[in-house]
């Protein structure tokens, strides 16, 4: 079976490429590389052994599509190209339509013109907005508050209607909660550009020196220590995610839609002890105002993925830290070139 994974190149995508390749699957990738680089799919290939097939292609480009298609007899399509920085998504919100939503439409289209119906989307727990309650459930309200997640939502709205409209469609949606961790090799990670927007990679900069200490935004949230409460899932977990969804999508379930998290959730200045005790000193921070746009609470009602595709979260937070420090150990630059 032959799977093209596009945005492969990048964080989740390259833990996902090595799942497929250990469990048999074939794997071409197509990759703008704006957010990544081509070395993060030669260490794909280090670590599994086995070759990628590379396209340097951006998804809406019709006739590289095409090209691939044609070269390959696709069995199913996982999407991870798109743009996902919240604060970028404010200022550039056509940029972020224009890639994520026409990216997939475009995909879509040429999917369909060679007859490949099965596709694998990310979503995100972003979809739900503030949740009324937690855990959350599949079947919560669904609301954005930024443009990074309206394109999300708007792509659950299209892939429902297009399976309404064609339903020989299979149509996986993963809504992820916070992915970190990495490969325990230490090859391959995060690596995001500039400063860290997001907790982990933060705290990982802030353990090797690279920044002076972790800012927490607020400690007034009716959380039990005050700080911002997340499911943070181990890539490699959330990458065993996609595999059990493209084995589902084998068996024709039509469009279904779950939860990849671990039903767990962690407050910041415990993932900050956390990251202390992998590091085997304490790691600094500074308690400062909330960041506007936060939540206090998200974490998982995991049940469903686990009934429905056999999924749960293996590993533990410990493992989460080590290995995300491991990696930045390892790559205290990122991937060099
Ligand atoms: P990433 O930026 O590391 O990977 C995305 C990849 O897509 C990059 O390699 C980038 O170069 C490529 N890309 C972007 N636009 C493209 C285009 N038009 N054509 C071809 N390639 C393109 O991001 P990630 O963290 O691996 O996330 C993967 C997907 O999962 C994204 O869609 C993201 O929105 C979604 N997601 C991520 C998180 C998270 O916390 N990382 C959470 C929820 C959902
Ligand atoms: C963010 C995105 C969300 C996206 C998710 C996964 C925002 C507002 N939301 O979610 O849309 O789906 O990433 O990529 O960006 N924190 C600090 N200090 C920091 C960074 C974060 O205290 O320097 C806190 C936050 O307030 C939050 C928690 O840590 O309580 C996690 O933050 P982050 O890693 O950015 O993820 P989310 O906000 O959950």
């Amino acid at each position: 079976m032959k799977i093209l994974v596009t945005g492969g190149a990048g964080y989740i995508g390259s833990h996902t490429m090595i799942k497929l390749l250990e469990n048999g699957y074939e794997v071409v990738c197509v990759d703008d590389l704006s957010n990544s680089k081509m070395i993060a799919v030669k260490k794909v290939e280090e670590i599994s052994g086995k070759k990628v097939d590379f396209y340097k292609a951006d998804i809406r480009d019709r006739e590289a599509l095409r090209k691939v298609f044609t070269e390959h007899k696709i069995d199913s399509v996982i999407n991870f190209a798109g743009y996902k920085a919240v604060g970028e998504s404010c200022a550039k919100p056509i940029e972020y339509y224009d890639n994520n939503i026409y990216g997939i439409l475009v995909l879509i289209e040429v999917m369909r013109e060679f007859g490949v119906k099965n596709l694998v989307f990310s979503s995100s727990a972003t979809v739900y907005g503030n949740p009324h309650k937690v855990p959350i459930t599949e079947d919560f309200p669904l609301s954005t508050s930024n443009p990074y997640g309206s394109t999300k939502l708007f792509i659950e709205y299209i892939l429902k209607d297009l399976y309404k409209s064609d339903n020989e469609f299979n149509i996986s949606i993963l809504r992820y909660f916070n992915p970190i961790g990495a490969h325990p090799s230490g090859k391959i990670g995060e690596d995001p550009n500039g400063i860290p927007n997001n907790l982990c990679p933060y705290i990982t900069k802030v353990c090797v020196g690279k920044l002076p200490f972790v800012n927490i935004f607020g400690d007034d949230y009716p959380t039990p220590d005050g700080t911002g409460v997340r499911d943070y899932i181990h890539v490699e977990d959330l990458a065993e995610g996609h595999v059990l969804a493209v084995k589902k999508l084998e068996e024709k379930p039509g469009l279904f839609i779950v939860n990849l998290g671990t039903g767990v959730g962690y407050s910041v200045l415990e993932m900050v002890n956390a990251f202390s005790k992998a590091l085997g000193k304490e790691v600094p921070y500074k308690i400062g105002p909330r960041r506007p746009g936060d939540i206090p609470m998200c974490y998982a009602d995991p049940s469903f993925a686990e009934e429905f595709i056999g999924f749960k979260a293996k590993r533990t937070l410990d493992d989460m830290c080590r290995d995300a420090l491991n990696w930045q150990l390892n790559n205290p630059d990122g991937y060099v070139e």
